[in-house]
């Protein structure tokens, strides 16, 4: 329990959705991406104030297995950093269109040449819960994305709505590809002064 929460009554204290999820500590612009995914270690971990505060973030995703997700935090909001299988990729890409509440390509929800990596943000379009599907225990409902635990949204592998109530798509953050290896979230472009 942080100290913020010690200071809480407990009518105030945080909700379990929205500490049951990976938190990963990313780094700051100018220093090295995290490299750490030791599951144990990582869901002992809480944000700092510091890092919450940070307007862009750079992520590591070197270490993040196929088929696996991490959870970072963004300006105070959690992201999903998602490695997708073939298998995740091809399912996302051959739905047709009329099938979906939100109609989007999976091809406009990822960077052109990187379809591996899914970037969402981790809010339920609905109420604002978090959905499960990053850990590798957790319900990832029948679309393989991600399922929201408060009224039963469900996401499929490219982050988007397939069953309500949610009435939108997963955001998509700003983050460009710094390398093959690392994003930065907050960014549209890279600055080069
Ligand atoms: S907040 Fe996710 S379904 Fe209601």
């Amino acid at each position: 329990m942080t100290k913020t929460e010690l200071n809480q009554p407990s009518s105030k204290k945080r909700q379990p959705t929205r500490r049951d999820f990976l938190l990963l500590t990313a780094s700051a612009v100018g220093t090295l991406g995290v490299g750490y995914f030791a599951w144990p270690f990582i869901d002992s971990m809480n944000p700092a104030a510091d890092i919450l505060a940070q307007s862009t973030v750079d992520v590591d995703l070197s270490l993040i297995p196929a088929g696996q997700a991490i959870t970072v935090i963004w300006r105070g909001k959690p992201i999903f950093v998602r490695h997708r299988t073939p298998k995740e990729i091809k399912a996302a890409e051959q739905v047709p269109l009329s099938e979906l509440i939100d109609p989007e390509t999976d091809q406009e929800r990822v960077k052109k040449g990187h379809d591996e990596w899914l970037i969402v943000i981790g809010i339920c379009t609905h109420l604002g819960c978090i959905p499960t599907g990053n850990k590798p225990t957790q319900d990832r409902g029948k679309y393989g994305g991600w399922a929201c635990p408060c009224h039963g949204s469900l996401y499929d592998t490219s982050g988007r709505v397939r069953r309500g109530p949610a009435p939108a798509n997963l955001g998509i953050p700003p983050y460009v590809f710094l390398n093959p290896t690392h994003i930065r979230l907050g960014v549209n472009e890279v600055s080069h002064g």
